[in-house]
């Protein structure tokens, strides 16, 4: 319409189209209503607040030149957004976009164009097709945050809802999953970034296909993780899931429907289930005290989550190494891939059924197989399932389809059984069909009747004899965890224990954000933090002169000063995009003052001008250990004794960042040079808490940069960004056998076994050779007892799987005693060609190479 107006009346029009606008949306929602009628629109800047004051709808923008319509928690101030409306066609101008109730009851978005009066484009509309008009529609969000069209008087039946069509989140009551008669799917799809809610990568999706599963999956509709079928109790694949008082999960499997859902009892706990721009599902819980979402769960969370991770009947073990094993009476498909740690080709028969003679092997704790083919009988016990599994030769496996109450339905699997994984704890019994001579070489004993006796020895005896003592202590740790999962949702009586625990939880995340800790004693504010100057800082350093310069990390540029009271410093002059604001800048650098350790370096002051930040600390003479340790005409200085000295300090100094210090500190990025070395060749942990002042979010999304160093990283941070203290003790380790043999390790990415340190060590230690990763300029006074214990502890330090090293107490332990006993190592982290299957999960590698890509290019700048 806009289009016929003519020119002239252009400047008018507008007027008047503006005035209408005042007029159609001046009968203003008042601030706390819930509903419109059709009379009524909602503008931008005009919001809809569900009754019980916890939702609210209205537009919004990220970045001020895309308004979408969502929902959001009205009282959680970072704005979380639970449900966009126009997400694919955003309103590029806030001030023409309008919600009405139009034609049919449907919802619509409208921008109105330039000039124009009402019928404006269309942006979004609910399409609703039933036959007849509504009389008298009304939209009104719930207290559920659910938006609804209804008729005015019935409260009831809903036209149309938003919970019908999720956005990246799912609420408690929203159900994910389908109507069968009408066809709806409902299911979550990530935000395409942080800042962008337009339909992203990743989606949740119930297939209810066989034994209903939910799929992760990524653009090309390549699945990467799965839930596992519905047991009755929980999702196969999430053991720690567990209904309480609190939050109890249903999962409905008939005729009409088949969706899971949760309910939430206690109203002030504030849970949402989303799966995010980076494709892993994420339940946060809303922790009130210190106003922060907790990360209460995520998946996938390891290498036996990613989907066929060890192929047909393999089956994935976190708590082994390698982590793919064959079922038993199957071998690995391809031998050489399966060395190198690629599993995905998964294993073949040893020897063939026969259908007539066939026996069933039954395994524990497991996670079902990928159940989309399965076939289902609700109605039959384990023993008919048996049966029927016998009688039928394509039947490869069965078990309980439900297994609360001691067991009953049946599932049975035809073809080949995918994606298993073998759990310490929550995992549930199946029986795998096998030739009757592997049954029997396995001990005779695997008929159903005898597995019900006694727990089914030979996966289980398989594993603990591999994994020994260790699994014990997982074991307990597994128990504790879940123990703390559950009572984190034990009520609002433990809310402080939650906030503690969930930061224990985060952990595993990054360095933990311990604000609250100023709390109780000391106001931070009363430390006392020397603030340099901008000019007494630029003196001291000859106005950062290219000669102070003492080098460059990704942080920033580090100078040598000397204050006019003759005191060596040294400034870390930080880049300036940190993307943190002067008071928390002020507030970290306080908290990391506070960390005082004789092998940390210490931090005299910093200084705040416009948008510089720097930080002073004491200077080191001998400048860092790379420069020492790495150069042929300066190593020979460190002979045995001080290389002895310099390993148990920096044991001590990240000891004491792990464990000993109120904050906890994770390095993160700990590494040769950013150890420096004082006078007496002492050693100091530099660059500790820099994560903290470049938090994590800011250092993705403002540098592109991953904080660590190729080649220290442990694999799991490097693969998949997981992170703990564990990844700074695989840095450690590194370090320990680059001190002992003087040669730096080289990236373990492109490099085999033999080609870096930590293979070349390894080697030599299993051929009983140790002793010659010594670098020879260390001279002929050294105690080979001694040297052998540093390459042990550096070899326990990298082991690949992040469990079975171990932490900074007992390194500190092991170091300071002739007499402990250590564990044999094995093998170390090398990243071996881990799944380099192409075609199931391949979206997933591009990401994780990217990352190492980012982190490549940064250590080139370094
Ligand atoms: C819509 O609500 C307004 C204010 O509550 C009221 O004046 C108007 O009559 C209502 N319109 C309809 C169609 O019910
Ligand atoms: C936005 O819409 C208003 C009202 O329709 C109009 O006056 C204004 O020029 C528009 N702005 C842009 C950038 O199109
Ligand atoms: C409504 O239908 C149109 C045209 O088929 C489609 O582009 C739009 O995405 C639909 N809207 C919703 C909310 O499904
Ligand atoms: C599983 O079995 C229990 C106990 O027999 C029953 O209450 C529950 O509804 C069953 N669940 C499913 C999903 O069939
Ligand atoms: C979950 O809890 C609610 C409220 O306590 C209850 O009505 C519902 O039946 C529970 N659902 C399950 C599956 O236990
Ligand atoms: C997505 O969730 C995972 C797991 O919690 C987290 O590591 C990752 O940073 C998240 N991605 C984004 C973009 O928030
Ligand atoms: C693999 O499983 C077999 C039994 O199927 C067991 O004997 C063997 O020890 C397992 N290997 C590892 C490394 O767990
Ligand atoms: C065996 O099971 C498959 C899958 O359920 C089915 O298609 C086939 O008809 C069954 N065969 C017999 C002999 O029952
Ligand atoms: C289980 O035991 C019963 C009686 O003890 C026996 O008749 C049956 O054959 C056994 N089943 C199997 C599969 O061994």
């Amino acid at each position: 319409m806009g289009g016929i107006i003519p020119i002239s009346l252009h400047s008018l029009t507008t007027l008047l189209s503006f005035f209408f606008l005042f007029l159609t949306s001046f009968p203003a929602k008042s601030s706390s209503a819930d509903t419109i009628n059709s009379s009524e629109s909602l503008t931008t800047g005009q919001t809809l607040v569900s009754s019980n004051d916890v939702f609210q709808l209205g537009f919004f923008t990220l970045d001020n030149s895309n308004w979408f319509l969502g929902i959001w928690y009205k009282n959680i101030p970072d704005k979380t957004y639970v449900w966009v409306a126009n997400r694919e066609r955003p309103l590029k101008n806030s001030s023409s976009g309008v919600l009405r109730i139009g034609v049919g009851g449907n919802l619509v978005i409208q921008e109105d164009g330039e000039g124009s009066t009402s019928a404006g484009s269309l942006l979004w509309s609910t399409n609703r097709t039933a036959a007849a008009n509504p009389i008298n529609p009304v939209a009104k969000l719930l207290n559920s945050g659910n938006l609804v069209v209804r008729e005015a008087s019935d409260e009831q039946n809903f036209l149309w809802q938003s919970f019908d069509f999720p956005t990246d989140t799912l609420l408690p009551d929203m159900k994910l999953g389908w109507d069968l008669n009408s066809g709806l799917n409902r299911y979550i799809t990530s935000w395409k970034s942080k800042t962008d809610p337009s339909t992203g990568g990743y989606s949740f999706k119930l297939n209810f296909h066989g034994f209903p599963e939910v799929f992760l999956e990524n653009g090309q509709h390549m699945r990467i993780y799965r839930s596992g079928p519905w047991n009755g109790l929980r999702f196969s694949g999430v053991p720690e899931m567990k209904s309480t008082a609190d939050m109890n999960f249903t999962f409905i499997f008939d005729q009409n429907e088949v969706y899971y859902s949760y309910h939430v009892s206690d109203s002030s706990l504030i849970s949402r289930l989303t799966v995010n721009s980076t494709g892993s599902l994420q339940r946060m819980t809303w922790i009130e005290d210190s106003k922060s979402w907790s990360l209460f769960w995520y998946a996938p969370k390891d290498q036996c989550d990613d989907y066929r991770e060890c192929g047909p009947y393999g089956i994935c073990d976190t708590n082994a190494s390698p982590v793919c094993n064959c079922t038993w009476g199957f071998k690995p498909k391809n031998q050489q891939a399966w060395n190198l740690r690629d599993g995905s080709d998964g294993c073949v028969r040893q020897t063939s059924l026969d259908c007539s003679t066939d026996g069933f092997l039954p395994l524990k704790g497991m996670k079902l197989p990928d159940s989309t083919n399965a076939y289902v009988d609700k109605t039959m016990n384990l023993k008919e399932c048996q049966q029927a599994c016998a009688k039928n030769c394509s039947c490869t496996a069965f078990s309980s389809a439900n297994i609360s109450d001691r067991g009953t339905g049946c599932v049975m699997w035809t073809d080949e059984l995918l994606d298993m994984r073998h759990y310490v704890e929550g995992g549930q019994d199946m029986y795998v069909r096998l030739a009757a001579s592997d049954i029997a070489a396995y001990g005779g004993i695997a008929s159903l009747n005898d597995s019900k006796k006694s727990p089914a020895p030979a996966l289980v005896a398989g594993v603990s004899v591999a994994s020994g003592v260790l699994l014990l202590g997982l074991t307990a740790c597994l128990i504790w965890k879940r123990k703390r999962l559950q009572s984190m949702l034990g009520g609002k009586t433990q809310q402080r224990g939650i906030q503690e625990r969930s930061q224990d939880l985060l952990m595993n995340e990054a360095v933990i954000t311990s604000k609250r800790e100023y709390s109780g004693e000391t106001n931070p504010d009363e430390l006392d933090l020397p603030l340099f100057d901008f000019n007494t800082v630029a003196q001291a350093t000859n106005n950062f002169s290219e000669k102070n310069k003492l080098g460059q990390g990704g942080f920033g540029c580090v100078y040598k000063g000397m204050l006019d009271e003759g005191l060596a410093i040294a400034v870390k002059r930080l880049s300036k995009n940190s993307g943190q604001g002067i008071e928390e800048f002020k507030n970290e650098v306080r908290l990391i003052a506070r960390l005082q350790h004789i092998n940390l370096v210490r931090l005299l002051g910093c200084c705040i001008e416009m948008d510089e930040k720097m930080l002073v600390y004491e200077f080191m003479e001998h400048k860092s250990l790379d420069s020492v340790l790495f150069d042929k005409s300066k190593s020979s200085i460190l002979n045995w004794p001080r290389r002895f000295n310099i390993i148990c300090g920096i044991a001590r100094g990240l000891l004491y960042l792990h464990q000993d210090s109120r904050f906890r500190i994770i390095h993160r990025d700990l590494k040769a040079s950013n150890i420096l070395l004082d006078g007496e060749l002492n050693p100091k942990i530099s660059d500790f808490g820099m994560a903290r002042i470049f938090g994590r979010d800011q250092v993705d999304a403002n540098t592109r940069r991953v904080v660590g160093t190729y080649g220290y990283m442990a694999p799991e941070y490097a693969m998949d960004g997981l992170f703990s203290v564990k990844s700074d003790v695989f840095s450690f380790g590194v370090l320990v056998l680059e001190i002992v043999s003087g040669k730096k390790n080289r990236g373990f990415y492109y490099a085999n076994n033999e080609l870096n340190l930590l293979g070349h060590a390894w080697k030599l230690w299993k051929e009983r050779k140790a002793m010659e990763v010594l670098d020879p300029s260390v001279g002929v006074s050294y105690s080979s007892q001694e040297v052998l214990r540093c390459i042990q502890v550096g070899l326990l330090c990298v082991q690949e799987h992040a469990e079975d090293r171990p932490i900074m107490s007992n390194v500190v332990l092991m170091l300071g005693s002739e007499t402990a006993t250590m564990p044999q190592p094995k093998n170390p982290g090398f990243c071996l060609g881990r799944n380099v299957d192409t075609s199931s999960s391949s979206s997933k590698q591009d990401e994780s190479f990217t990352v190492n890509h980012v982190t490549v290019t940064m250590l080139r700048g370094r």
